[in-house]
């Protein structure tokens, strides 16, 4: 199923006032999401000479007609790019319906004294007197608010709003409501227990089994024989990462696809399996075998529900978060709770933005660690928890790319896998059979600087299994 949620085959336009930061935050952003930047007053310059020039000689208006050509041309092309507009662009009527029908407008906010203190220095035509500075602020205001999709104040922030990721710490405590659409509530049992949700218009309510057991075809074809809902309706996911795969992979399949929310209530869930549109089931013995991409309408974060995560639990969000933070090239894990899952929730919708179906394998970088990883976890019949076998996998790609193995062994404190070295190794040939005949790891140039893919010497790959199992 294809669907267009956020940003999804729109452009990300940025707009609001001046001194908001649309251009540094602009670049922030197209670098994250691997799409051009451009900055419409550039063009602009390019074309016309300094925008005071053009001001001065051929007057606001001329101004005007010119920003929002330009903003017609940027707004049609076909590549998906990160456009910064000025900040009158949105006085246009024309342009804010360009803005409707191609582009995910996010409003980037300031307040009237960090504005002024940015541009009252510069050179900027409309930035001369105070009180006319303060009463366009004021003026403003509505239209980038009618305009706009979603508003932000950083890059973090535009990359969530842009897959409609919304963190809201406490909110699925206090009754909630998510729109008119009736719901076909999808929860973990144990969640269901522990965090008793008071959303608004469900319609029915469908119990999963916690964990892996959910993630099977009979629970999702008995969801199907359950929902009542139309194509007016919405699936919600409340739940893990197994929760929200089999709501998902329900919603994306039920009459050919119908919409869902994801509330993730794990720290896997929401740093990880609810971004990037991936749902599905496993098969007997493959995990993840079936399934579709279904982006859901939104994703509610609520850092909140993790206090009742039970410590290896945390532990499997953990080693997600390092590989996170290894590929960032930021230290996440030291951040607090709050901050933390949104750094990793933002890059991870960053890493789906570039490519949101998987097409072209820079979500690829998301398997650092983890072909190691699935070796250790199969060889072990799943006993193996999966965070222990990434950090574990962590190490072994670390090693391969000649980057100390501090953080990991620090943060995680993988312990050498029980398991056979044999199966292990078994296991990651069936894997490079998979992938054509070869093993095509992610490593790391630097921390923050991932490459794939990289091919080695089976001789090589097997010494670095081996450490990662007890002897
Ligand atoms: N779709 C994707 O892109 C993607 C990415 C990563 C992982 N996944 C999938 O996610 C699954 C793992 O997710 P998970 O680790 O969240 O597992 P999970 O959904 O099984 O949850 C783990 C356990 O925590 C319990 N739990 C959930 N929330 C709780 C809370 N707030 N308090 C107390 N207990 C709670 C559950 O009942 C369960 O027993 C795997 O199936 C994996 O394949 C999918």
């Amino acid at each position: 199923v294809v669907n267009e949620v956020g940003a999804l085959g729109k452009h990300i336009a940025l707009v609001g006032f001046m001194g908001a930061g649309k251009t540094t935050i602009g670049r922030k952003v197209a670098r994250l999401t691997e799409r051009p930047f451009i900055d419409l007053d550039e063009e602009i310059e390019k074309r016309h000479g300094s925008i005071p020039k053009v001001f001065r000689e051929r007057g606001e208006a001329e101004f005007r007609r010119i920003e929002e050509e330009l903003a017609r041309e940027f707004l049609r092309e076909r590549e998906l790019n990160v456009i910064a507009l000025g900040g009158g662009a949105v006085t246009s009527e024309a342009t804010r319906g360009e803005l409707r029908r191609h582009a995910f407008t996010v409003w980037i906010d300031v307040d009237l004294d960090h504005a002024w203190a940015r541009v009252c220095e510069s050179d900027r035509p409309l930035a001369r007197d105070r009180d006319a500075f303060a009463a366009l602020h004021r003026e403003r205001a509505p239209l980038y608010s009618e305009t706009a999709d979603a508003r932000a104040s950083d890059a973090d922030d535009v990359v969530l709003r842009a897959l409609q990721i919304v963190f809201a710490p406490g909110r699925l405590g206090s009754p909630l409501s998510l729109g008119e659409r009736p719901i076909a509530l999808v929860v973990d049992e144990h969640v269901a227990r522990r965090h008793p949700l008071r959303l608004e218009g469900v319609a029915s309510t469908h119990h999963l089994p916690p964990g892996e057991a959910a993630k099977r075809i009979d629970v999702v074809a008995s969801l199907w024989s359950e929902l009542r809902i139309g194509r007016d309706g919405m699936v919600v996911g409340f739940g893990g990462g197994t929760t929200t795969d089999v709501a998902g992979f329900a919603a994306g399949t039920y009459l050919r696809g119908v919409p869902w929310t994801a509330l993730p209530t794990t720290l896997v869930g929401q740093v990880d399996a609810s971004i990037g549109g991936k749902t599905g089931v496993d098969l007997a013995d493959a995990k993840n075998l079936v399934g579709a991409f279904h982006y859901p309408l939104s994703v509610q974060i609520d850092t909140a529900l993790l206090a009742t995560l039970p410590e290896h639990e945390r532990r499997n969000g953990m080693a997600e978060v390092v590989k996170t933070g290894l590929l960032a090239g930021r230290p996440v894990w030291d951040l607090p709770e709050e901050r933390m899952v949104r750094a990793c929730a933002a890059f991870k919708a960053a890493v789906c933005l570039s490519d949101p179906y998987d097409r072209i394998g820079r979500r690829s970088i998301l398997n650092l660690g983890h072909t190691f990883g699935h070796a250790l976890e199969a060889a072990s019949d799943y006993t193996l928890a999966h965070g222990e076998a990434v950090a574990l996998g962590l190490l072994a790609a670390l090693r391969l790319s000649a980057i100390e193995t501090d953080v990991v062994d620090e943060v995680l404190r993988p312990e050498p896998a029980r398991v056979d070295p044999e199966r292990a190794w078994h296991a990651m040939q069936r894997d490079k059979k998979a992938q054509g005949g070869r093993i095509r790891l992610v490593l790391l140039e630097a921390p923050g600087k991932p490459i794939f893919p990289v091919e080695l010497a089976d001789e090589q790959i097997r010494l670095e299994l081996d450490r990662l199992i007890a002897k």
